[in-house]
């Protein structure tokens, strides 16, 4: 989850840790990060999803223009057994070249 805009493991949180903070789940996330996901194919049995999506987010909130290297970094805490991170890391990507754009999809 996110938690003022930034990914932290919940299953490592207590519940009073968050009180007073902004906390994001994966349900809070607007359509245009899943989006660019199911466009690229970064999707496969969806385990890992909401996961990444999240420290994807948290990783965009900071840096609208990252590079390949600072997304990796960013999903390093992520693990996907089915995709192999390259339709991922390209979803990510396309997702930020999208908000620079002003493209919301
Ligand atoms: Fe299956 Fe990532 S899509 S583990």
């Amino acid at each position: 989850m996110l938690l003022d805009g930034q990914p932290v493991n919940s299953c490592l949180m207590l519940t009073f840790q968050a009180a007073g903070h902004e906390v994001t789940t994966v349900e809070g996330l607007g359509s245009g990060l899943p989006n660019a996901f199911l466009q690229l194919g970064a999707v496969q049995c969806g385990y890992c999803t909401p996961g990444v999506l999240v420290a994807a987010e948290g990783l965009l909130c900071a840096n609208p223009d990252p590079a390949e290297a600072e997304i990796r970094h960013a999903l390093a805490g992520n693990i996907c057994r089915c995709t192999g991170f390259e339709t991922i890391v390209q979803a990510v990507a396309a997702r930020a070249a999208a908000c620079r754009r002003g493209t919301r999809q």
